[in-house]
């Protein structure tokens, strides 16, 4: 199982029609810039990151990718044109496409050999260290095609006229289009599945009380990286989520080597800030160990710069962007939910108080409508876990395929491997998802007269497995 992305990945590069193609129209110009799943993904760098400070560039939005018009394509094809010549031209330039690919795989784990920086996976530095990581992508864009004012874009799949991969990043699939990938399996047409990014996913995410719920602890993932994010990176790589998969966006190692990941994350970044102005509950850790926090980049002129978790977090004076839409429309009050811890008993079932089980059981969708959740601390997967598993009730060793669509079927937990010989990702520590149950728990009560979890992979004819976890909180609100 841990070797099935590797072989494809190398046979594919080697045979596929698209690789072939790709090499007779010439690539971007220059030679053709395919990258490889790195050996060792450690660049030189200087002794001593200098400070980075914020430049005086417009302050402008990050468009949604499905409103570019025909002059934002040409400016960001432009810019990616460059991006990926400078890789060709100038291989030791850390501001090109593989370097910066590298970039990502060296706080990912490392590439084939292991050897890595600090993780920024699987903790609260996920969605700092990735705006800054976008920030100076955006940055070195713009100065290679010397336009202050490229900003990237955002591919907003939580939006559901907007779940299909966007255009400009497939049409044409092939390379003389530079946001096209030849290791991506979406292609024009691809769509996202609603069980995968829909309401029923997203509503508990973006409803999370806490900063730790959505983004994570010092120690742990928030549920946002855990399910869509992930989700996101696997289907990218195998849009049919069976099998091996054609892989960029599917292996941490090599995912920022298709520019869809800039704008997958750019809507990773813009839910982070959607979420913060929902709610004037809603807040950024105060930690000092967080905000303090130095991550080291290469800037637009090439110099090796530290930015800390305090500079990013203002997005629009310090990295001189906004986004155009950051509105939640959430069907549900986002302020003082109930929780309720819920305990098990002997056979692992969890404990519904009798007020709460009586209340649930009679309820009906009119009086019973408001956003319901289960919180699910600390689950614990096997070493090699890769991929994505469907969170069950009450059918412990049903196939996926047997509860798909039914009220057992609660959710998902997305894991990206790192690299196609490590598998298990960079999940190695406990995860954190928040399920929805708003009408799965009153069917789930009547039906069999109690809960427990399991999970099991989403494709295939595997059983599933009882879920090993800490905490369970149901969340009302
Ligand atoms: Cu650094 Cu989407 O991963």
């Amino acid at each position: 199982m841990s070797c099935q992305f590797g072989s494809t990945r190398r046979s594919f590069m080697k045979n596929s029609a698209e690789f072939t193609a790709a090499a007779a129209l010439g690539g971007w110009g220059v030679g053709t810039a395919f990258g490889t799943e790195p050996q060792n993904c450690n660049s030189k760098k200087p002794p001593a990151p200098v400070k980075w400070t914020p430049d005086t560039n417009p302050i402008l939005p990050r468009l949604p990718a499905s409103s570019l018009g025909a002059a934002d394509v040409i400016k960001l094809r432009s810019a990616y044109t460059a991006l990926r010549k400078l890789t060709v031209t100038s291989p030791s330039d850390p501001r090109g496409w593989l370097q910066q690919g590298d970039k990502h795989c060296w706080n990912c784990g490392g590439g084939l050999d292991g050897q890595a920086g600090e993780e920024i996976h699987g903790s609260w530095l996920f969605f700092p260290w990735h705006r800054a990581y976008l920030y100076f992508h955006e940055r070195i864009l713009g100065a290679l095609i010397n336009d202050k004012s490229l900003r990237l874009s955002y591919w907003d799949w939580d939006n559901n006229a907007d779940r299909a991969i966007p255009s400009a990043w497939v049409t044409p699939n092939n390379s003389t289009n530079s946001l096209f990938d030849a290791n991506r399996s979406a292609v024009a047409g691809s769509q996202l599945p609603t069980s995968l990014v829909g309401p029923a996913i997203m509503n508990p995410i973006l409803g999370s009380a806490t900063f730790a719920q959505i983004g994570g602890t010092n120690a742990t993932g928030g549920n946002l990286e855990n399910g869509p994010h992930g989700a996101v990176h696997i289907w990218c790589g195998n849009t049919s989520l069976a099998g091996p998969a054609k892989a960029d966006m599917g292996l941490l190692d090599t995912a920022a080597q298709d520019p869809i990941f800039f704008a997958h994350h750019a809507n990773i970044d813009r839910l982070w800030n959607a979420w913060l102005t929902a709610s004037p509950t809603h807040k950024n850790p105060t930690d000092s160990s967080w905000l303090t926090h130095r991550f080291t980049f290469w800037d637009e002129k090439a110099r090796w710069v530290f930015i800390t978790v305090a500079d990013v977090i203002n997005m629009s004076a310090n990295l001189r962007y906004t986004y155009s839409n950051t509105l939640l429309h959430l069907p549900f009050p986002l302020e003082n939910p109930k929780i309720l811890h819920l305990t098990t008993d002997a056979n692992k079932n969890l404990i519904l108080p009798d007020d709460v089980k009586k209340r649930i059981t009679s309820a009906t969708a009119s009086t019973d409508s408001q956003l319901k959740t289960l919180r699910v601390e600390g689950i614990m997967l096997p070493h090699d876990a890769q991929g994505i598993y469907r969170i069950v009730a009450n059918k412990p060793s049903a196939t996926a395929n047997e509860v798909a669509g039914t009220p057992n079927d609660l959710g998902y937990i997305a894991v990206v491997p790192r690299t196609s010989k490590d598998a298990g990702g960079h999940m190695h520590g406990a995860i954190t998802v928040d399920l929805n149950v708003t009408t799965q728990l009153s069917q789930l009560m009547q039906q069999d007269g109690k809960l427990s979890l399991s999970y099991v992979p989403m494709n295939g004819e595997a059983k599933g497995t009882r879920l090993q976890y800490s905490n369970v909180y149901l969340v009302e609100r």
